[in-house]
């Protein structure tokens, strides 16, 4: 009787050691920097792909159909990059247009946070990143600042137009009313270890 009780207590010790240190190897074994080049790779075909063809919406159909383009194409396009690749793919803000899609989790809401003191301390948005290793998950966030082109849509001298177009694909909108270089949200990537 006092045999058993005693080896329950051990393993009731033991076990979340052992849980623990199996997340400690996978970020030990995890090669860091190839990581974050993959996930930056990802990046820059996200953005690469998305923003030509705003452009072209904007400079051709005007904002209307800027919206309309966007609110189709970027959700499409994270979820080609997230079945083609072994990532996570998804873009996060503090103020999200897209509900549900773009609410961060705690981790990418802390670190939005994180970018936004960046910011205000006076770094640019252009090469701010975060990466973490967090339970066996690899993460990695770029922040997207807010240039002139994005205040078309997200600053806050809106035509009555555009404000009205946003309203009717995003009832809940918050992404608007930001400045010149402030953080917009950010890309979010997540690979499982
Ligand atoms: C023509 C209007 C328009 C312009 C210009 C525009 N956006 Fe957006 N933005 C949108 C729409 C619409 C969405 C919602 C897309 C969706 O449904 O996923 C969006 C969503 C986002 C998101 C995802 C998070 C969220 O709140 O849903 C980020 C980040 C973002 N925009 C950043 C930018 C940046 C940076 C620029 C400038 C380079 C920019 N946008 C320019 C219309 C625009």
């Amino acid at each position: 009787m006092y045999h058993k009780k005693k080896n329950t207590l051990l393993l009731s010790i033991i076990s979340p050691v052992l849980f623990f240190s199996s997340f400690t190897s996978l970020a030990q074994t995890a090669d860091i920097p190839a990581l974050k080049a993959e996930a930056i790779t990802i990046v820059k075909q996200f953005g690469g792909t998305l923003k030509p063809q705003l452009k072209k919406a904007l400079s051709e159909g005007g904002v209307l159909k800027a919206i309309e383009v966007c609110s189709v194409k970027a959700p499409q396009i994270a979820k080609q990059l997230s079945s083609s690749t072994q990532w996570q793919v998804k873009r996060v803000s503090l103020k999200a247009r897209n509900h549900p899609n773009a609410i961060p989790n705690a981790w990418e809401k802390s670190v939005l946070e994180e970018f936004n003191t960046r910011q205000q301390q006076g770094e640019s948005a252009k090469k701010m990143a975060k990466a973490a290793v967090v339970k066996d998950e690899f993460r990695f966030m770029k922040a997207q600042g807010t240039g002139q082109l994005c205040l078309t849509c997200h600053g806050s001298e809106l035509t009555a137009e555009t404000k009205a177009a946003l309203k009717k694909h995003y009832p809940n909108d918050q992404a608007t009313n930001y400045s010149l270089g402030q953080i917009r949200g950010a890309f979010s990537l997540t690979k499982q270890l």
